[in-house]
Order: C-alpha cells, then sequence, then structure tokens
C-alpha cells in the first residue's frame, strides 16, 4: 500500500458536462502520474491536475510505438462508488507491458493510487442509465532517444472521463459490422493478446472504409487462412448459434477481454452452454442459412454488450433478429450492468468499493 498518494491541488475545477456525455469526450480534474526510469524503478505517484504534458519529440514511445493501454469503469449507486473487476486490468496491463519488453508496474499500487484518484473525483461518476466513469491507464516511452531499443524512461497516467454508451445512442443499439477481409489486426506470436496501441492504429484504415460504407466497425478474421473469426474493433463477439453460446477461443492474436470472460462465466451460471473454440466465418452464413444463428453481440468495457444488427461479409449481408437485441442478448446485459451498478447481487466480489480517503 502507498499510504496517501501525494496531491497538487488546481487553482479552479472545471465544470461538470450534463446530458449527453458521449464517450471519452470530457475528461475531469485531476489524473493519476507514476514515472519511470532505469535507476530509480517506478516512482512518484502523485494525483496531479489533469493537463497537457511535455514531452521529448524523440520520445520512443512517439517513434516506435512503446504504448499500452487499459479500459476499466467506475459505478455510482446509492451513493456508493465502485470499480469493477480493476484486478484483472492491471493483470492484462503487466502482460501488455511485458511483451511490449516495458517495466511491469505493482498491481496493488496502482489500484489504491486509482482507488485514491476516483474517491478525489466522485462528484464526477454519472449516475444516468447507461452511464459511468470510463477509467483510462497508459504507458508510453519518454526516453528522448532514437536508437530502436527498449525505452529506459516511461510515464503511467490514469485519466478519468465521465461517459455515456459508446455507439452513442441508447444502451442496446445494435450496430452494423463489416467483416473485414482484405487487412488482418493480427497474428499469432505478434501483438494481439496485449493492449498496445499500436493494435488499434493498425486497425484504423478498415475501419474508416467499414465507417464510410456504412458500417460501425470491421468484424476481423485470422491473420492466416482469413477464415475464423477473431474480435471486432473494440470488442470481442459472441453468436448464438442453435440456443449455444459461441464465442472464439483466445489463441494469442485475440485480446482476453475481461468483460469477455465476465460473460462466459455470468452465462455459464444462467445455464446457457458457452463453447470457445474456432468460428469459422463460412459456418456463421451456414448457421444463419438455416435459421440457427438467431443473435450476434460484441463485449468490451466501452461497449459493455452491443447487440450486432447486421454483418456484412463478400457480397452478402444478413440481418440478425431483425436488427433487435435478442432474449439471451438483453438476458446476459442485465445480468451484468445490474451486477456492476449494484442493482443485482454481486456474487463473485467483482465489485470494489472506492472508500473515502479523509
Ligand atoms: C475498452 O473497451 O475499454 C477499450 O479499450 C476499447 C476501445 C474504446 C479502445
Amino acid at each position: 500500500m502507498s499510504g496517501k498518494v501525494k496531491f497538487e491541488q488546481r487553482d479552479t475545477l472545471k465544470e461538470k458536462p450534463e446530458g449527453n456525455l458521449g464517450f471519452g469526450q470530457y475528461f475531469t480534474d485531476y489524473m493519476l502520474s507514476l514515472d519511470y526510469d532505469a535507476d530509480k524503478g517506478w516512482h512518484d505517484l502523485k494525483i496531479v491536475p489533469y493537463a497537457p504534458i511535455e514531452v521529448s519529440p524523440a520520445a520512443q514511445g512517439l517513434h516506435y510505438g512503446q504504448a499500452v493501454f487499459e479500459g476499466l469503469k467506475a459505478y455510482k449507486h446509492n451513493g456508493e462508488v465502485v470499480l469493477f473487476r480493476p484486478d484483472q486490468n492491471f493483470k492484462r496491463i503487466n502482460d501488455s507491458l511485458a511483451r511490449l519488453e516495458m517495466p511491469k508496474v505493482d498491481e496493488e499500487l496502482l489500484l489504491d493510487g486509482l482507488k485514491q484518484l476516483v474517491d478525489v473525483e466522485r462528484d464526477w461518476v454519472p449516475e444516468g442509465e447507461g452511464q459511468s466513469l470510463y477509467i483510462r491507464p497508459f504507458v508510453f516511452a519518454t526516453e528522448g532517444i532514437l536508437g530502436v531499443r527498449a525505452s529506459h524512461q516511461y510515464k503511467l497516467l490514469i485519466i478519468l472521463s465521465p461517459s455515456g454508451a459508446y455507439y452513442g445512442g441508447d444502451t442496446l443499439k445494435t450496430t452494423k459490422i463489416y467483416v473485414e477481409d482484405e487487412y488482418v489486426r493480427a497474428v499469432r506470436g505478434g501483438v494481439g493478446f496485449a493492449k498496445v496501441a499500436g493494435n488499434y492504429a493498425a486497425s484504423l484504415l478498415a475501419q474508416t472504409n467499414a465507417n464510410q460504407l456504412g458500417y460501425d466497425q470491421v468484424l476481423w478474421l485470422d491473420g492466416v487462412e482469413r477464415k475464423y473469426v477473431e474480435e471486432v474493433g473494440s470488442m470481442n463477439i459472441f453468436f448464438v448459434e442453435n440456443g449455444k453460446l459461441v464465442t472464439p477461443a483466445l489463441n494469442g492474436s485475440i485480446l482476453p477481454g475481461i468483460t469477455r470472460k465476465s460473460i462466459i462465466e455470468l452465462a455459464k451460471e444462467l445455464g446457457y452452454e458457452v463453447e470457445e473454440r474456432k468460428v469459422g466465418i463460412d459456418e456463421l452464413f451456414e448457421a444463419y442459412d438455416k435459421g440457427e444463428l438467431t443473435e450476434v453481440f460484441g463485449s468490451g468495457t466501452a461497449a459493455v454488450i452491443s447487440p450486432v444488427g447486421v454483418l456484412k461479409y463478400e457480397d452478402r449481408e444478413i440481418v440478425i433478429n431483425n436488427n433487435e437485441p435478442g432474449e439471451i442478448t438483453k438476458k446476459l446485459y442485465d445480468t451484468y450492468t445490474g451486477i456492476q451498478s449494484g442493482k443485482l447481487e454481486d456474487k463473485h466480489g467483482w465489485r470494489v468499493v472506492v472508500p473515502e480517503y479523509k
């Protein structure tokens, strides 16, 4: 435990936004900051005003992409502020850091620092339907040197953004997904399983193309055969086939989503059969033709559970469940968000209350 984290007060506080928050558009008054250099290790944990930071134009993170991030949320219910499975995010950030040859962080220290930051910002946690405080921890290389080697200096920041639904509009709004058959996101042995900034950079061209054709996001196929489904731009993917929940097995190139993992656990408890396996894109269209593909949804921290209403692959476009969220999708959404928000019992101990630090 770090004790009370150093706190640098700002002169004036910002106006808080009201109404439709969108996603990741507003930022709170403060952020958590932690620095690393090879001699001192991680040091100088502090809560500082949210403001632009100074970095060397030669910072390695800007040139060679040593940058990883996480996403989690805080909810407010009956005055209590709660984080959802934050231990999982700090565990995963260490897996991502290790893959990019960046120094691991002390998970306990960070969780304690995050709780203190969220405590300071508890008035920023929105309580509206589908709203939460989105939390974005990230680490990037700051050493100003152009040689290609692991940086000796890094900065970790955690910024906070009161947010609503990722896709805008209502929660459970259906999305239109384009199955990408030209570009690939990741290959086994690469960095697909890690939450690294470059994976998202690599996805943008395909996403823009899909947006121009009227689709929200792309569904990636495997990088070798381009036959098996992997994940969507900002979420994992689930299919309801013959009443069973089917999702691509983690294979090294798919992000191990914390929402994905939670949904699998909850679905099994609710009595659904869940299969984690290779899912062929042809299999899905064949199942659709036989009337066996009845629901599709994505899962992610930002996206929560997002029903897919339309899937486009090559020259076919199929409409799932009349472009409406299906029964299983809704049941899982209600259960998952009910636990997150505190409206349903948390049997798993997934909710972590943010204490009031005096
Ligand atoms: C999240 O769901 O937290 C993500 O990181 C996905 C996206 C917003 C990049």
